[in-house]
């Protein structure tokens, strides 16, 4: 795909597809979170970004929007529920209303449990899942006067027993769950609650910081697809799922991961492919 002066990739997507809407995206100041918003400008939405760095914040709003008018930074920490409802609550008066929330603030590293601390593992449990809600319940009421969506950045470490990755597993699969019952919960109010699980995608901090030394190609050629997924990927499947193509869509989390978590992929399927 060819990207757009933003780098956001030629969309399938009309251009005003959210025209006038405003979304907050935690951890939007790089990687896959980065990439949604770039989509989201693309098409019309304000995005109000929320990380701990105001100065990456600042970098990547500049990028999305040189006038400043669609997209600003507001700096909190997800764990921390009244810094960050402060910066709700700027971001919504600022820019007027919630309509849609990126839940995409993580934290990762490769670790054995075995070596793990117990602060390490609970570290990961509160950016990514307490952090995320924290971020839905702050947002709560403005998501009812909208009736907006929720948008929940998982992983398929969630669903796939994965080495090193006891605590963002342990993380992502409470995400998923929260997924499930949020959308439940929530409906009546027509708020939608969903959620996205890509694989490794290219050039974020996650595949930098996960990625094994030395097994970047190994990796890449026993994927389904031979290839990891993009951010202007995962960008487009984030417009479809908050966008009313996905209307009906609620409490579930689409899988994006080149079929590189089915249980036939991997050593197994590089193994067979040359027979
Ligand atoms: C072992 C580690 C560690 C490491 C931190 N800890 N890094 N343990 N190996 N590499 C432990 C520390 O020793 C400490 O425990 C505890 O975690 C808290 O560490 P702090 O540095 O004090 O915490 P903090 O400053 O809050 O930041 C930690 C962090 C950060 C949030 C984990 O380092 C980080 O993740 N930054 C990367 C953000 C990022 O890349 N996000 C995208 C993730 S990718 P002790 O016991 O010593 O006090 C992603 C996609 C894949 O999420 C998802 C897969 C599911």
């Amino acid at each position: 795909m060819t990207p757009d002066p933003i780098g956001a990739p030629m969309s399938i997507f009309k251009p005003d597809v959210l025209a006038g809407k405003v979304a907050v995206i935690t951890g939007g100041g790089s990687g896959i979170n980065l990439g949604i918003a770039k989509a989201f400008v693309a098409h019309g939405a304000s995005v109000a970004l929320i990380s701990r760095t105001q100065s990456k914040l600042d970098a990547a709003a500049a990028e999305l929007s040189p006038d400043g008018a669609h997209a600003r930074g507001w700096a909190a920490d997800v764990r921390d529920a009244d810094a960050l409802g402060a910066a709700l609550d700027a971001a919504a008066e600022h820019f007027g209303a919630i309509d849609i929330l990126v839940n995409g603030a993580a934290g990762n590293f490769l670790a054995p449990a075995a070596a793990l601390s117990p602060n390490g593992f609970k570290t990961v449990i509160e950016i990514d899942t307490v952090g995320t809600f924290n971020a839905t319940r702050l947002c709560f009421e403005r998501l009812k006067a909208s009736r907006g969506v929720v948008l929940n950045v998982s992983a398929t470490q969630a669903f796939m027993p994965t080495p090193l990755q006891v605590h963002p597993g342990a993380a992502k699969a409470a995400i998923d769950k929260l997924t499930q019952d949020l959308a439940l919960e929530w409906g009546a109010f027509g708020i939608r609650v969903v959620g996205i699980a890509p694989g490794g995608v290219e050039g974020t901090e996650g595949m930098k910081r996960l990625m094994p030394p030395g097994m970047e190609e190994k990796m890449r050629a026993a994927l389904p697809l031979g290839r990891f997924t993009t951010t202007e990927e995962i960008g487009e499947v984030a417009l479809f799922l908050v966008s009313p193509a996905a209307g009906y869509i609620t409490g579930t989390t689409l899988v994006v991961d080149g079929a590189s978590a089915m249980p036939i992929s991997g050593v197994f399927w590089q193994a067979t492919r040359a027979l």
